[in-house]
């Protein structure tokens, strides 16, 4: 992990993760520089590098500010981007009431150098609005918890997310912000920028196991495809719900949907990390998606009384994981489909020695 890698100051954020393998580096770098976004990099190259412009990524036209080198080494790039953040209530008429957006590019963020942990491999990225006339933030903040991991696992707290080598977790933290609303709920807009011919599909997996995320049984991924062969490049995957607490326990849950995935004529989001990588106006070449996915149920209850919400996003390369059934619910299964089988055998046994009972009987012929 290298904090702003060939630049001196601090007033900006840029973070970046660099994952070696034998014969490939995956690259991610976070930023707050415009919208807070991550850019994910792919190479076939153990020894690929992140180059950076600084005078050109702090200008008004960052294009060309970042890339890698060898340029030729890249197989794959997408970005993620946290454009808004929405609230709003429901009228009597069941109407939504929307407050006024919070456009994440206008916000101004901490600075992460504080927050880097080398062994944990985590960093924060928390900031406010530029300008708060309402006076919501006095008291708060909204953050974005970055984790990236060394070795594939699971995460203890919940909502304890399976994750792999290839993967890093971003967790989206609402603290203390006073709600506009008796009744307010939030969303959280979210961008993928992809190159041409990849596709985003939007999958829902039930399961009825929720050993690892008691009561809640829906994980959902977002995975851009390649349009020629199918095959997964890189996801985003999360548990339908979020948390009310910083330590969540089951009972902190918060209702978390996720709206209908937004294709084509979508404006490219206001990130200078994106707008630096990929281009901008005639010649750059993405295409862009966005997904809303909304926290708080019928009431928004339960954020009013603890001013406290999270929700956690696994990021990663390739196949999002895919959680097989815990030990739990596999005993469970074993003992339920094990009973009638041990029965079964029982029976058998007993009709093996009636019948050899009843042949030694019968004398032999000769
Ligand atoms: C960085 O970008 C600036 C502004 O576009 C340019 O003048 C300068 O030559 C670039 N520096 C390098 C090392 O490429
Ligand atoms: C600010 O937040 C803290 C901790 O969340 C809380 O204890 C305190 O009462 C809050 N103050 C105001 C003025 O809301
Ligand atoms: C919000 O709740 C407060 C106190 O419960 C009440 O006085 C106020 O009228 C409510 N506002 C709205 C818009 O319902
Ligand atoms: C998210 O919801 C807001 C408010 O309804 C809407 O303006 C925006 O276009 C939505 N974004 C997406 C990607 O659906």
């Amino acid at each position: 992990m290298q904090y702003n890698p060939g630049w001196n100051g601090s007033s900006v954020n840029l973070l970046h993760v660099r994952a070696v393998g034998r014969g490939d580096t995956l690259h991610y770098v976070w930023s707050s520089i415009g919208a807070p976004a991550a850019l994910l990099v792919a190479t076939a190259s153990g020894s690929s590098a992140l180059r950076l412009n600084w005078t050109r990524l702090l200008s008004p036209d960052p294009t060309g500010a970042v890339w890698i080198e060898p340029a030729s080494s890249v197989v794959y790039s997408a970005a993620v981007v946290f454009t808004k953040v929405f609230e709003y209530s429901q009228t009597k008429m069941l109407e939504e009431l929307f407050y006024p957006t919070y456009d994440l590019s206008d916000f101004s963020w901490d600075s992460v150098n504080g927050t880097l942990n080398h062994t944990a491999l985590t960093a924060e990225f928390k900031g406010v609005p530029a300008t708060d006339p309402g006076g919501s933030f006095s008291n708060g903040s909204l953050a974005f918890r970055v984790t990236a991991y060394e070795v594939g696992g699971r995460d203890g707290p919940l909502p304890s997310l399976l994750h792999t080598a290839n993967s890093s977790k971003v967790e989206f933290v609402l603290a203390g912000v006073a709600p506009r609303g008796n009744s307010s709920r939030f969303a959280l807009e979210v961008a993928m920028v992809e190159e041409p011919g990849v596709a985003q599909k939007l999958r829902s997996a039930r399961s009825i196991d929720d050993e690892y995320t008691p009561t809640i049984f829906e994980m959902l991924s977002l995975v851009a495809e390649s349009q020629n062969d199918s095959s997964p490049l890189s996801f985003l995957q999360w548990k339908a719900t979020a948390y009310g607490s910083q330590t969540p326990r089951r009972e902190d849950n918060i209702q978390c949907r996720s709206h209908s995935l937004q294709a084509a004529n979508w404006s490219l989001p206001v990130s200078s990390l994106v707008h630096a990588y990929f281009g901008e106006g005639v010649g750059s070449t993405y295409t862009i998606s966005a997904i809303n996915i909304s926290f708080g149920g019928e009431d928004g209850q339960v954020y009013q009384e603890k001013r406290y919400l999270s929700w956690s996003v696994l990021l990663g390369f390739g196949q999002p994981p895919k959680d097989t059934f815990s030990p739990l619910v596999i005993s469970i299964m074993a003992v339920a489909l094990g009973t009638p089988m041990v029965m079964l055998l029982v029976g058998s046994c007993v009709v093996f020695f009636a019948q050899r009972k009843r042949y030694s009987e019968y004398e032999p012929i000769n």
